[in-house]
């Protein structure tokens, strides 16, 4: 598999947590009431996957090369597209346990903030996603040098290796597959 293809794949991943987070979201809204066992693990599944695994692997290994290689075109559609958008979900990430916690030490009103910021990052990475599986990847495949693209394949294989002697892929797949049955309707 190369380097582009794993990505497209952990996509499918973060995709059903996505649907996780709004289903758990309606169903707060439903019932007024918050797990927060649950949405305490979809902050961790953002964290460590969707950002520390699947994020730093787009920022280290393959966005890097784009601004380094594909001119003025490759820098703004990174710089100003996809790592601002990457910022912008680490803020969401950010305000959702800040709503988590003051939602436990009584503050009712957060229930609000929690539904808007798991909503608000499930819709901005949704778009997200969708622009580099169409656009982004694309465009790296056909600009990129075959000698860029070989090293970035060899740099997501290693990458990949290390993970899964921590258990990073295998875990968060079992956790995603564990809130699927739980929330899905
Ligand atoms: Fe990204
Ligand atoms: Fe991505």
């Amino acid at each position: 598999m190369t380097g582009i293809d794993l990505m497209i794949s952990e996509h499918d991943l973060i995709e059903r947590m996505l649907k996780v987070m709004r289903q758990a979201s309606l169903k707060l809204v439903n019932s007024g009431e918050i797990n927060y066992d649950d949405f305490y693990a979809m902050a961790d599944f953002v964290k460590v996957y969707a950002d520390e695994h699947h994020h730093a692997k787009e920022e280290k290994i393959l966005f890097n090369r784009m601004v380094e290689e594909l001119g003025e075109t490759g820098r703004v559609i990174i710089t100003h597209g996809m790592l601002v958008e990457h910022d912008l979900g680490r803020l969401h990430m950010a305000e959702l346990k800040n709503a988590l916690q003051m939602h436990r030490e009584g503050t009712r009103e957060a229930v609000i903030d929690v539904v808007a910021s798991a909503v608000g990052y499930a819709n901005l990475l949704s778009r997200h996603i969708d622009k580099e599986n169409k656009m982004v990847y694309t465009y790296a495949q056909r600009g990129l040098c075959a000698q860029t693209l070989a090293q970035v394949d060899e740099a997501c294989e290693a990458f990949e290796k290390v993970q899964a002697q921590k258990g990073v892929q295998q875990h968060y797949s079992e956790l995603v597959a564990a809130l699927e049955d739980k929330y899905s309707q």
